[in-house]
């Protein structure tokens, strides 16, 4: 038997999908463990209803028999047709190079969605359309509030089993946000469910397995509904704040009950159904949530609840079309993470302030004893503190981000947590009732974000870079809440392309993204215009609600999608993802081509926001717009290569060689001055390869020129960041590159860190000594976009890079930069072939780095030093070295020492 081992399976890109999109899943896996240069040379794939008979050649839907690949990833399905509304279980083995069989992989399951449209029988149910929203009471009432925020609606009906079934599965969704309950019990651990698509075109829907919860005879089913993304507040335009998607929350649902005769019941949302308004006063992303527990309603989703005092609901078929139900791609979001809260005193405004130490996405769990009913606890959410003590939460904008509970008066305590709301921060302002002593209650700070596997981690022997992986950590969880959003706080939460564009790269290291990305594709092409524009927020609807239209993308921004699917592909080596996508892209190409025929980016650039938010001298916002003109246009080269399609191929090469030309004639000087003599203007033109190779030296010479003038500081902006740490490494001053790493003075990453950061600011003068705040307009605390250096942190300080002439890390690139200011360095990535490792340890003279390479893979590493300098697992390299001065060789699978000794300082 081979020690080799298969694990971390994957179907369609998650570990047990809960309603599978597709008849032909795809199926993935990593391997571990083998001898050196283990490789897997063979496989076989079980697929069964009944997990007992997987292993032993019974299985009910396939058994793929031996077969000989080394292929891990998007193994396609080939079995017995899968089937709306089953369960099945699957599992794979493994062959190694001398032919030894691994053990079967712990299997696992798979639900498949409701494939068919007919499948769907029920109804949409709601409550009375009443407008304005909470106006339908006398304003004294408790339902009524200042934003007229709704209250959530319960909804539940009775139903009676004629037996235990054998099997029973819920699939549901809501224009909204929902929490289904059955016999008292809340089903599943999603939060804000079913998430944020564009629902005049899509809903998402769960599907839950609830055999347990049903019983023989009388059963109750029941769900609380809320506002969310659908009919709340997400935006920044005060003049249509909310009811982006419709005016009210809605709820559809459809239980089947497999009965042991093979017979299918289903209860379905229809006019059987009652609603009421409970303890859920109001609940909305941005202003938060009113809870008043003496309105809770006892046992309302049990059987035989008296429900007479309710509304019927009203069946209705959405507008302006019923939206396509799809099953998700992505983890959901739930809670992840909790974080103690301490009070760490009274502020002047006579609040008690309390202090969480990170600043994150969620909201408080409120555990509280000896309240009287009626007793109000007010928690106001902010990131920061003024310099008065006072929370600050002018940088919010419209968002309220309060939290009210009202007790109840229960003799054995109470405990509050908010449904359909979440906050961005780190400290909460505390109003207790009269004469309640602080030291009796507890606050937790529960973070919630899509539940993806953290695949990387990075730690080294430098507390300030420790940090700020932390920090670009955070500053992702904090915003991966069913879309990729700018923040968490204010009134914006939007799903911004160039903010996720710069930083996919550092995403998919900390986080397994295949999923999320899959989803948010989605998103991103039901957002395209009819002219092929992709658009600057994708879901798209409640950035220009004047026009009911979508803002177009900008330079930057609308080009995000085919950057980020080329490093989708080149991440997970996903050929499928660039096939679908390629139309949409293509169309976008279209749209820019067609609006500048003389190939400057001078038309179709919407709001051009250039090198947003950098510091010192601006870039010019055409030549900008144009250098990513470039960029897409190469990858777009790359991607019709991978895809067969020779002949856009060679049009994009031609466009790619037109827009080069027109750049350099009207932005570069004869002496290779770019206009607007920028950091970003070279970065780009050095990162894009813009320039011939005999004015690559001046551009490279006029980077360095713009660092020193800044006094060795960055002066980029979202756009510039993520080139400055790889090009400085790749045009030879990796030094360069830490010396900006490590740099504490303003502006830089360090700067923040030295003054409390623990997440990415928005901006690098967020709060300095001398002005304070940034402008209250614009200055988030958790904004990733300049966390865009992760990337660096991964691919060049350990040296844990992809290789885009074979994708999927099956070949890493290995181009560790050692540095003595760093001493050490420890880094993991689990790829979806397996986890590669890389841990250096700089004394002077000497570096120890050790790598592990998974089965099947190779790395191809390159060292900035003489191969006399280099012993490999313990013997001396011969014939690798090259003409740099570097030596390049290559490590097969498995774990290898290398050391590096020379009589003086190595260079990073
Ligand atoms: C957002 C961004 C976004 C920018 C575009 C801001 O309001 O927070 O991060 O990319 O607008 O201008």
């Amino acid at each position: 038997m081979t020690t080799l081992k298969p694990h971390r399976l994957r179907c369609d890109r998650l570990a047990a999908p809960q309603g599978l999109a597709t008849r032909i899943p795809r199926f993935g896996w990593a391997l571990t463990g083998g001898n050196e240069g283990a490789a897997q040379t063979a496989y076989e794939i079980a697929v069964s209803a009944d997990p007992a008979s997987l292993m032993d050649g019974r299985a009910s839907h396939w058994v793929s028999g031996k077969l000989a690949s080394d292929q891990t990833q998007f193994v396609p399905y080939a079995g017995q047709p899968l089937a709306s509304d089953e369960i099945v279980h699957w599992t794979v083995r493994v062959w190694d190079e001398n032919d030894q069989v691994s053990d079967w992989a712990t299997p696992q399951s798979i639900m498949t969605g409701l494939f068919d449209p007919d499948d769907w029988q029920a109804e949409w149910i709601a409550r009375y359309f009443v407008l304005p929203a909470g106006r339908e009471i006398p304003a004294d009432n408790l339902y009524d509030n200042r934003w007229q925020a709704r209250p959530a609606d319960h909804l539940r009906r009775d139903f009676q089993t004629r037996e235990r079934p054998v099997r029973a599965t819920a699939y549901v969704t809501a224009l909204g946000l929902y929490e289904l309950y059955i016999n008292g019990l809340r089903i599943g651990d999603e939060v804000m469910a079913p998430g944020w698509t564009d629902y005049h075109q899509r809903a998402i829907y769960q599907s839950f397995d609830v055999t347990e919860e049903i019983r023989d005879g009388a059963n109750a089913i029941g769900a609380l509904i809320g506002e969310g993304w659908y009919s709340g507040r997400v935006g920044h335009n005060q003049r249509r704040a909310g009811n982006h998607y419709g005016g009210r929350p809605a709820f559809l649902c459809q239980l089947h009950l497999h009965y042991a005769d093979g017979t299918i019941e289903r209860i379905i949302t229809d006019g059987e159904w009652k609603t009421r308004q409970g303890p859920v006063c109001y609940s909305d992303f941005l202003m938060g949530e009113h809870y008043d527990a003496r309105l809770e309603i006892e046992s309302w989703s049990e059987p035989g609840h008296d429900d007479s005092g309710w509304q019927p609901v009203e069946v209705f078929t959405p507008e302006p079309r019923p939206p396509l139900l799809t099953p998700p791609k992505s983890p959901p979001v739930r809670e992840v993470y909790e974080l103690p809260g301490r009070i760490t005193g009274q502020a002047p405004s006579g609040e008690w302030i309390v202090d969480f130490r990170q600043n994150f996405a969620g909201y408080c769990r409120l555990d509280i004893s000896g309240a009287k009913p009626g007793d109000r606890f007010t928690l106001r959410h902010g990131e920061t503190l003024d310099e008065d003590g006072n929370l600050y939460t002018a940088n919010l904008r419209h968002a309220v981000a309060t939290d009210h509970y009202t007790a109840k008066g229960d003799a054995h305590g109470e405990s509050f947590k908010p449904r359909f709301t979440f906050h961005g921060f780190r400290y909460v302002a505390l109003t207790l009732p009269e004469g309640m002593d602080p030291e009796t209650l507890r606050l937790t700070g529960i973070a919630l974000f899509s539940d993806l596997e953290e695949t990387g981690h990075i730690e080294t022997g430098s507390e300030l870079v420790n940090r700020l992986v932390s920090n670009i950590e955070w500053s992702q969880r904090g915003n991966f809440l069913s879309v990729p959003t700018d923040c968490p706080q204010r009134d914006e939460r939007l799903g911004w392309s160039a903010d996720a564009q710069v930083f996919w790269r550092t995403a998919g290291y900390n986080m397994d993204v295949s999923g999320f990305f899959a989803k948010w594709l989605d998103d991103i092409i039901d957002a395209q215009l009819a002219d092929g524009a992709f658009t600057d927020i994708a879901p798209s609807r409640p950035l220009n609600p004047y026009r009911q239209t979508a803002q177009p993308g900008a330079p930057g921004w609308g080009d995000g999608p085919v950057i980020m699917v080329w490093q989708q592909y080149l991440r997970y080596g996903d050929r499928g993802l660039l096939e679908s996508a390629y139309p949409a892209l293509k169309r976008w190409m279209a749209h820019i081509a067609g609006a500048n025929p003389d190939h400057l980016r001078v038309n179709a650039v919407y709001n051009n926001y250039g090198d947003w938010l950098s510091v010192g001298p601006a870039s010019d916002r055409t030549m900008v717009g144009t250098a990513y003109w470039v960029f897409v246009a190469d990858l777009m080269v790359k991607i019709a290569k991978v895809l067969g399609e020779d002949e856009d191929a060679t049009l994009y090469a031609g466009q790619a060689t037109d827009v080069r030309a027109a750049l350099i004639d009207a932005f570069v000087a004869e002496d290779t001055r770019i206009t607007g003599d920028t950091q970003t203007a070279y970065l780009l033109a050095l990162d894009f390869d813009i320039l011939p190779a005999d004015r690559r030296a001046a551009a490279r010479a006029y980077l360095i020129e713009k660092l020193d003038e800044a006094d060795g500081h960055l002066q980029t902006g979202f756009l510039g960041v993520k080139h400055l740490l790889p090009v400085l490494s790749d045009i030879g001053e990796p030094g360069r590159a830490y010396d900006l790493l490590l740099k504490d003075t303003y502006p830089s990453w360090g700067f923040s860190i030295r003054h409390g950061a623990t997440t990415i600011w928005e901006r690098w003068d967020g709060w300095t000594p001398e002005h304070g705040f940034q402008s209250a307009n614009m200055n988030s605390f958790n904004h990733y976009a300049y966390g865009s250096v992760g990337e660096w942190l991964y691919a060049r300080m350990a040296g844990i890079d992809w290789d885009e002439a074979d994708p999927g890390f099956r070949t890493i690139r290995m181009r560790p930069l050692f540095d003595p200011r760093i001493g050490w360095v420890k880094a993991q990535y689990d790829a979806p072939v397996g986890r590669i490792e890389s841990a250096w340890q700089h004394t002077g003279h000497s570096v120890e780095w050790s790598i592990a390479i998974p089965p099947g893979c190779k790395a191809d590493i390159e060292l900035p030093c003489a191969e006399s300098a280099i012993t490999f697992d313990g013997r001396p390299l011969t014939g690798c070295e090259t003409a740099e001065g570097t030596t390049r060789f290559t490590a097969n699978a498995g774990p290898h020492r290398v050391v590096i000794r020379t009589d003086k300082d190595i260079p990073a």
